[in-house]
C-alpha cells in the first residue's frame, strides 16, 4: 500500500525496516521490527510473509512470532564479519538462554553455529535438536555431577566456574578408563565494568561467576597436575545489552595476558571465548554499534594483543545471544479493557504481560508497540499497556503513543526474541503462548499453546485432600 510520508512518522508504520534494496542490509540489532517486516494492503503487518491478525486468528494470543529470515541473517552477519575480520580459527555459539527450543537450536546451528547451554534442561534440548555435541559448551556457576555426567558422556566441552566444579571433574574423570581427557576452558572474571543494568553485569570482580584473578595461579598450577582434564580454554563474558566497544576491546587484552600465564603452567591453551553480550535496538534512543562493528572491534583488540605478546592467534569464540534472536521476534496479543484515570494516564488491558514478558517487571525494561491491524492509521492518544496479571507492576509498557484502540485490535510488541519466552511463567496459572516460526508466507507451529490440562500435569493430589464423589 502507499504510505505517505506524514503516515510512515506518526503511525506504527515507522519502525519498519528502510524498504531500499539497495542499501546495505541492515544490521539485525539495530532494528525494531524483524527485517521482512511489510504492511499489506489490508493495512496490516506482515512478517515472513504472513499477516499477523490471520496469525493470531489462525493460532491465538498472546504469540511469539519469529521470523526465520532474519534469524538466519544475524547468524549469517556474524559469520561474515568473523570471516573478515580474524584470520585465525574462530567458532560462534549461541548462548541458547536467551531462547532455548529445539527449532531455534536447530536453525541457530545449520548455520554453523555452535550452542551455550546453562543448565541440563537446555543441554538436552540442544541434543535433541541434533546439535552436534563437539559444539555444545555447558556453562553454569553450580553445576550439578548429573549435569557434568550429561554433559561429559555426550562429548560436550564443560566451561568451569568454580574449585568444586573442578574436583568433581577430576572425580568424574576417575570413573572414565582408557576415555580421552574431558575438555573444559575456564571461565575468568575479568574486572571489567560495562553500562548495563546492574542484574545482568558479569564482568565485574563482585560477580558470582568465574575464578577470580586472584585464584588463577592455584588453579593453573592445579591443573597442570592433572591427567584426566585438559584445559583447552580460557573464557570471560561481562555482560548484557552492551552498547560500548571497549569493554570487549580490554577483554581480549585481559584473556590474553591470562593465556600467557596459563602457558606459562604448560596448559594446552588454543581457545579464547569472549563471551556475548552486543545489544540491540528496543526503542528509538538505543543506540548499538552494528553486528559488523562490534565483530571487528574484538578481533582486532584479540589480533593487537597476540601480536604485542608474541603469541599465535587463538581460536576465537564468541557466544552472542541477545543480538542473535531478540529483533527477530515480536508478540501479537489482543487487546482487551481499557480503564480512563482522568487527569492521569489510561490503560489498555492485554492478554498476557509480566508471564510471558518478565523484562519490563524485572530490569525496567522499554519497548516498543504497534497496532497490527491498522498500521497507518495515525496515533492519537497516549496510553499504558497493562498486563492481565494480578499486579500493579505487570505494565508491559507505560505510556505510549497509538491510535485510538479498539477491544480486538491487535497490539505487537517489538523485539521480543531475547529473555522472553525462555524467562515465561506461568504466574496466575496462565498458560504460556504458542511460538510460530515465519518464513516466506508459511508459518510452522515451534511451540505449542499450553493447555490448563499442562497447568495441572504435574499436580498431584494426595488422596486424602480428594473431595468425596
Ligand atoms: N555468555 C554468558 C556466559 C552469559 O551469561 C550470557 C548471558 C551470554 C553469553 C549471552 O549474552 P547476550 O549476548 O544475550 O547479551 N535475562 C537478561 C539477560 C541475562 C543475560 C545472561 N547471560 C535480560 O533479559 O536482559
Amino acid at each position: 500500500m502507499l504510505l505517505t510520508e506524514q503516515s510512515l512518522q506518526n503511525s506504527s508504520c515507522q519502525y519498519l525496516p528502510p524498504q531500499n534494496p539497495a542499501q546495505k542490509p541492515l544490521s539485525t540489532n539495530q532494528q525494531l521490527l524483524p527485517l521482512t517486516a511489510r504492511v499489506n494492503d489490508r493495512d496490516c503487518l506482515e512478517i515472513g510473509g504472513c499477516d499477523v491478525s490471520a496469525l493470531v486468528e489462525q493460532f491465538g494470543s498472546p504469540l511469539y512470532i519469529l521470523d526465520e529470515y532474519t534469524l538466519r541473517s544475524a547468524c549469517r552477519q556474524y559469520q561474515e564479519a568473523f570471516a573478515q575480520f580474524y584470520p585465525g580459527e574462530s567458532q560462534i555459539i549461541y548462548a541458547s538462554k536467551a531462547w532455548n527450543c529445539l527449532a531455534v537450536c536447530a536453525i541457530v546451528a545449520s548455520e554453523g553455529f555452535g550452542c551455550d547451554v546453562v543448565s541440563g534442561g537446555e543441554l538436552y534440548t540442544a541434543l535433541k535438536a541434533g546439535i552436534d555435541p563437539k559444539h555444545i559448551y555447558l556453562h553454569g556457576n553450580n553445576k550439578s555431577r548429573d549435569e557434568l555426567q550429561l554433559a561429559i558422556e555426550n562429548g560436550c566441552t564443560v566451561i568451569v566456574d568454580n574449585h568444586l566444579e573442578l574436583e568433581l571433574l577430576v572425580d568424574l574423570a576417575k570413573t572414565r578408563s582408557n576415555a580421552p581427557p574431558i575438555q573444559i576452558l575456564l571461565r575468568l572474571t575479568p574486572g571489567i565494568e560495562c553500562h548495563t543494568h546492574e542484574y545482568i553485569r558479569t564482568g565485574h570482580l563482585d560477580s558470582k561467576f568465574g575464578f577470580d584473578p586472584n585464584q588463577l595461579n592455584d588453579v593453573f598450577s592445579f591443573l597442570s597436575q592433572q591427567s584426566g582434564i585438559e584445559c583447552i580454554g580460557l573464557h570471560a563474558h561481562i555482560g548484557s545489552q552492551i552498547f560500548e566497544r571497549q569493554p570487549h576491546q580490554d577483554l581480549a587484552g585481559v584473556l590474553v595476558d591470562w593465556w600467557q600465564k596459563a602457558v606459562s603452567y604448560g596448559l594446552p591453551i588454543q581457545v579464547l571465548n569472549i563471551g556475548g553480550g552486543l545489544g540491540i535496538r528496543y526503542t528509538e534512543s538505543d543506540d548499538p554499534p552494528t553486528i559488523e562493528e562490534w565483530v571487528k572491534a574484538a578481533c582486532q583488540a584479540v589480533v593487537q594483543a597476540c601480536e604485542a605478546k608474541g603469541l599465535p592467534l587463538p581460536k576465537l569464540m564468541a557466544e552472542p545471544g541477545r543480538s542473535l534472536i531478540a529483533s527477530a521476534c515480536v508478540t501479537a496479543y489482543t487487546i482487551g479493557s481499557r480503564k480512563v484515570v482522568p487527569d492521569i494516564r489510561t490503560y489498555i488491558a492485554v492478554d498476557g504481560g509480566m508471564s510471558d514478558n518478565p523484562r519490563p517487571i524485572t530490569y525496567q525494561s522499554l519497548y516498543r508497540a504497534i497496532l497490527a491491524n491498522r498500521m497507518s492509521e495515525p496515533f492519537q492518544e497516549t496510553v499504558t499497556v497493562a498486563g492481565k496479571h494480578c499486579e500493579s507492576g505487570d505494565i508491559v509498557i507505560e505510556n505510549i503513543s497509538l491510535p485510538t484502540t479498539n477491544p480486538g485490535d491487535i497490539l505487537v510488541v517489538l523485539a521480543t526474541g531475547a529473555y522472553n519466552y525462555s524467562m515465561a511463567s506461568n504466574y496466575n496459572r496462565l498458560p504460556r503462548p504458542a511460538a510460530i516460526l515465519v518464513h516466506e508466507g508459511e508459518a510452522s507451529l515451534i511451540l505449542e499453546r499450553e493447555t490448563y490440562e499442562d497447568l495441572i500435569r504435574q499436580d498431584r493430589l494426595p488422596a486424602r485432600l480428594m473431595q468425596n464423589g
